[in-house]
């Protein structure tokens, strides 16, 4: 790009959908930061861009996840909704829609895009063998499927991967494996899958890879998977599962990858739904699907996505839309993944830092957006938050070189010139930064956002040399000088204004703020040929930002570390009363997420070389009953137990054990004093009441 008013192109951009079972955390924002950065960069141009995102909705875990909560996937998705709708917007991700692949949208668009494929014959059906976990009645996914590792032998390895030695196998290779879900031993059961020929797409996927649309690493990646041979997508998923049924085939649902991405669809059709019905006549009014999306469109279509999916949106992706009428992808651009200090997230390091948390104890979201971009490249590669780093850049770049202009200058303008500015005429420094507007925004349309940054902070370190020889503090002591003090801050202020222009991408909210400052209309691209004029004046300055305090990050770091105990007790012993002193408190809110159930004791029994363990079933008022270890055994003859009522944590992760899976705990006291003595309630408690 040469110009800095380039023609208005219509332009539509998407970041992966986040599953809608979990939280938002800084490896996330990695890619819902530079997306919005370069979003915010192309409307500045003044293009005609829509920024669409939503939740990902379907699938076994959320599924799962939602029985575990006790609630349904629906209310799952609903609250997980609101809370990534409310970590976005904390991190100022300026989404044109956020919405849901569980919606009416994508139903009728994936449902039509399947009918496409089919009637073009890209649809098969085949009878495979999966495993299906006999208690629980579903076919497992292999996620769902743990054992021990064929290659290394470690044992409680996931279906698909060892994370003790990296091997990656199919679940039938597993020694000795059971359902993550119930524990039970899967076994072989066949069932017809519904099959997109992918195989068949090779030449197409050849020539869309070849005609500009990956980075150099992602299509070499794609010679890679062509090289080795292009299999059958299974789309399929036999109930239960959490998702939209296949047409006129009954207990078959699509599997969450095929509706995922169309979800990108679903969420701009929503957007253009919305428009059509808002009466503002805002410039979004009248947006059409069509345009955008039909085969031959000439508009432009960018994906945002983490490397781990390139394999979905490359080839899957691409021939999905392909084939069933639609246009393709324009680019697709793959980024690394975060680490932070040089490693992978942590949750024991405290490094697995939530959006939320991020807020809670650093506050400003510019911050973080200004670190991911001074290390975005545009490539694949990884990117590092080191935190001691972060809190030296920011201080340094934000407050010691940008702010600063405005700090040292502005002052003066307020009380010697009543906040009147003379016209900037003829600085050679602003005709440098003006210079440079073009450069800039080629890096930021590359989405080389360090490079953009690199340049701007040059910038910013030539108008503090302007303002460091002109030293306007001195001059402020001379009345002969007012005048060329008035000169200085002014070109000083416009200076300051045209690093805020650059800036304003990675920083809107601060952008917005000195906006205000300066008294001036938003920003856009263009306006970095107009510079303050004569007489102009400036509201009174007020402090901008802080600087980041090294304690905030290690309070942040310390609120997110898990205990190993936490995360890997050993085994299921009776809760014991927490120490009255130093007992911290917990919300309302932490407390209903423990799911507390009468339970009825239905049998109970000793447990061949456990020390201080029974084996409980329990009647929770489930379907099925729960297997809960209690370390009981000192107390307790097993025969008298049975058919008691006891209180019973429902929704503790199930743990397995030496002894087997432990699906719950039992509640006890005990101290110094003796116990283990388990709860009881009062008669006429049921088993599965809620304790509230
Ligand atoms: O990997 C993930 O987190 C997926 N939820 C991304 C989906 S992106 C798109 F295809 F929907
Ligand atoms: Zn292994």
């Amino acid at each position: 790009m040469s110009d800095t008013q380039p023609q208005p192109r219509k332009i539509l951009v998407t970041s992966a959908l986040p599953y809608a079972n979990g939280s938002i955390h800084l490896g996330h924002l990695v890619e819902y930061i530079q997306t919005d950065i370069w979003v915010r960069f192309l409307k500045m141009q003044g293009h005609d861009v829509h920024y669409v995102c939503a939740d990902d909705t379907h699938g076994t875990p959320i599924m799962l996840r939602a029985e575990k909560e006790g609630i349904t996937p629906e209310q799952l998705i609903d609250r997980v909704h609101a809370e990534h709708s409310t970590d976005f917007a904390g991190f100022l991700v300026n989404f044109d829609n956020y919405y849901s692949t569980n919606s009416e949208e994508n139903r009728e668009l994936a449902c039509g895009i399947y009918q496409a494929l089919k009637a073009d014959g890209k649809i098969a059906t085949r009878t495979i063998e999966q495993f299906y976990d006999p208690v629980k009645n579903m076919f497992l996914p292999d996620r769902f499927i743990k054992g021990e590792c064929p290659k290394c032998h470690a044992k409680d390895q996931y279906g698909d991967s060892c994370e003790v030695c990296g091997a990656t196998y199919n679940p039938t290779e597993l020694i000795n494996p059971f359902s993550a879900v119930s524990g039970a031993a899967p076994v072989r059961k066949e069932t017809e899958h519904y099959f997109f020929k992918l195989s068949e797409c090779e030449d197409f996927l050849r020539s869309w890879t070849r005609s500009g649309t990956l980075q150099a690493e992602a299509a070499n990646k794609m010679g890679e998977w062509f090289e080795s041979g292009l299999s059958d997508w299974d789309i399929s998923r036999d109930a239960p599962y959490f998702g939209f049924e296949i047409p006129d085939a009954p207990g078959k649902y699509f599997y969450v990858w095929l509706d995922a991405p169309i979800g990108y669809m679903a969420s701009f059709k929503n957007l253009c739904i919305k428009s059509r019905q808002s009466a503002d006549g805002n410039q979004k009014a009248g947006l059409n699907f069509d345009e955008y999306w039909k085969a031959g469109s000439q508009t432009e279509l960018y994906h945002f996505i983490g490397k781990d999916i390139l394999y979905f949106h490359a080839l899957f992706w691409p021939a999905t839309l392909h084939y069933s009428g639609y246009r393709t992808p324009t680019k697709v651009f793959a980024h690394g993944f975060l680490t932070v200090n040089g490693e992978k997230m942590s949750k024991s390091r405290g490094t697995f830092i939530t959006a939320e948390s991020y807020l809670q104890h650093v506050k400003n979201p510019e911050y973080l957006r200004y670190y991911y971009a001074a290390k975005l490249n545009g490539t694949m590669e990884d990117i590092d938050l080191n935190l001691e780093d972060f809190v030296a850049r920011v201080n340094s770049d934000l407050v010691g070189k940008y702010i600063n202009i405005a700090s040292r200058t502005a002052g003066f303008i307020s009380k010697r010139f009543d906040g009147k500015l003379n016209p900037t005429g003829n600085n050679p420094v602003v005709a440098e930064m003006q210079a440079q507007a073009a450069a800039i925004a080629e890096s930021y349309e590359q989405r080389d956002f360090g490079r953009a940054l690199r340049e701007i902070m040059r910038l910013a370190d030539v108008a503090n040399g302007f303002v460091a020889e002109k030293a306007p503090w001195v001059m402020a002591k001379d009345e002969a000088q007012a005048s060329a003090l008035q000169q200085v801050c002014s070109d000083a202020l416009e200076m300051f204004r045209l690093l805020t222009l650059y800036l304003k991408p990675i920083l809107p909210k601060l952008a917005e703020e000195i906006e205000a400052f300066l008294n001036v209309a938003p920003l856009d691209w263009p306006a970095v040929n107009s510079s303050l004029p004569a007489g102009h004046a400036i509201k009174t300055y007020e402090h901008l930002i802080t600087r980041i305090d090294p304690k905030q990050i290690e309070a942040m770091t310390e609120a997110n570390k898990e205990t190993m105990q936490a995360t890997t007790t050993p085994a299921a012993p009776a809760a014991s009363a927490p120490a009255a002193e130093g007992a911290s408190y917990i919300s309302i809110d932490d407390f209903t997420k423990v799911d507390l159930r009468i339970a009825k004791i239905v049998d109970a029994n000793h447990v061949e070389g456990a020390e201080k363990l029974l084996q409980l079933t329990l009647d929770i008022g489930e379907e099925k009953t729960r297997n809960v270890f209690a370390g009981i055994k000192s107390a307790y003859d097993p025969e008298t137990l049975k058919g008691r009522l006891t209180v019973v944590v429902a929704n503790l992760a199930p743990r397995k054990m030496k002894f087997g899976l432990s699906e719950g705990m039992v509640l006890a006291a005990s101290d110094e004093r003796g116990g283990p003595f388990i709860l009881s309630p009062d008669s006429g408690a049921q088993p599965g009441m809620r304790v509230k």
